[in-house]
């Protein structure tokens, strides 16, 4: 595994030397077109990077870019492995820990989810606050060494929140916060699954993020997420649950969610 990131390490410096990202971005269903909005991009495959997912699902292209916003150096990652795919939950162990190696400090994560809570509408942008693992599964599994017992009490970091609140306000984005519920997928959840979880304290449900979470802050990883709430979850409206539906629905937020990553990062190394 370190093997894969150090080798990882050694082509993006090869092929980047300018570009040491201090912050990354993994970019979700539906939201690649935000890597557009960079300077001094330059793009490598995850073919090319050992370790890496091979792409998956429709909306996720599968390539690493670094780039700059303004003077701050980043890394955008543009397609994520999930559970659903091989069974296993640490397939995002080797990026991760790339970002790590490679300088960054901070990470945001992106995501498709259904929406809960009241408000909580298809287009809206949902800052999360902490998670629920519904899967049963850690990408620490197999591992050893104390670090493996990772604390996750503030893995969704006060300060990188507050930021991104103040700026969401400034740029007049209806900024929604809550608890992200993690399911395994493929299929979506049923009825009564979202139920449940709207009692434990769900406030969406999704299929990713998490893993990133605890493999980020095993690393050090300073951690945002911002779920874009593409449909009701499961039982709370009357439209079918489907992935084109997803993909649709995430473009009604893509440029909210744009601009917010924008400044944030803009205004990160300043
Ligand atoms: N459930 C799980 N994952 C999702 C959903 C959902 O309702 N919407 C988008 N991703």
């Amino acid at each position: 595994m370190m093997d894969a990131v150090a080798a990882c390490c050694a082509l993006l410096r090869q092929r980047c030397p300018d570009i040491e990202p201090k912050v990354a971005v993994v970019l979700g269903s539906g939201l690649g077109g935000l890597a557009g909005r960079f300077a001094d991009t330059v793009e490598i495959p995850y073919d090319e990077l050992p370790g890496f997912p091979a792409p998956g699902v429709g909306g996720h292209s599968g390539t690493l870019s670094l780039a700059r916003a303004g003077a701050t150096p980043l890394a955008l990652l543009q397609g994520r492995s999930h559970l659903y795919e091989s069974g296993r939950a640490d397939g995002m162990a080797v990026p991760i820990r790339t970002l790590a190696a490679l300088g960054c400090e901070a990470l945001v994560l992106t995501n498709a989810a259904g929406g809960l809570s009241a408000g909580l509408d298809p287009g809206r942008v949902m800052l999360v606050t902490d998670h629920l693992n519904f899967t049963g599964q850690s990408p620490l599994f197999g591992e050893a060494g104390d670090d493996r017992f990772v604390d996750l009490v503030g893995a969704y970091d006060g300060a990188l929140r507050e930021h991104l609140v103040q700026l969401a306000n400034g740029l007049g984005i209806d900024l929604h916060h809550g608890v992200y519920a993690w399911f395994s997928g493929p299929n979506f959840e049923t009825p009564a699954e979202v139920r449940a979880a709207g009692i434990l304290g769900a406030d969406a449900v999704g299929m990713s993020t998490v893993p990133e979470v605890i493999l980020a802050r095993q690393a050090g990883l300073r951690v945002a997420a911002l779920s874009i709430i593409t449909n009701r979850a499961a039982g709370l409206s009357d439209t079918p649950l489907s992935h084109q539906q997803t993909l649709a629905n995430a473009a009604r937020a893509t440029d909210d969610v744009g601009r917010l990553l924008y400044d944030f990062l803009v205004e990160y190394a300043s």
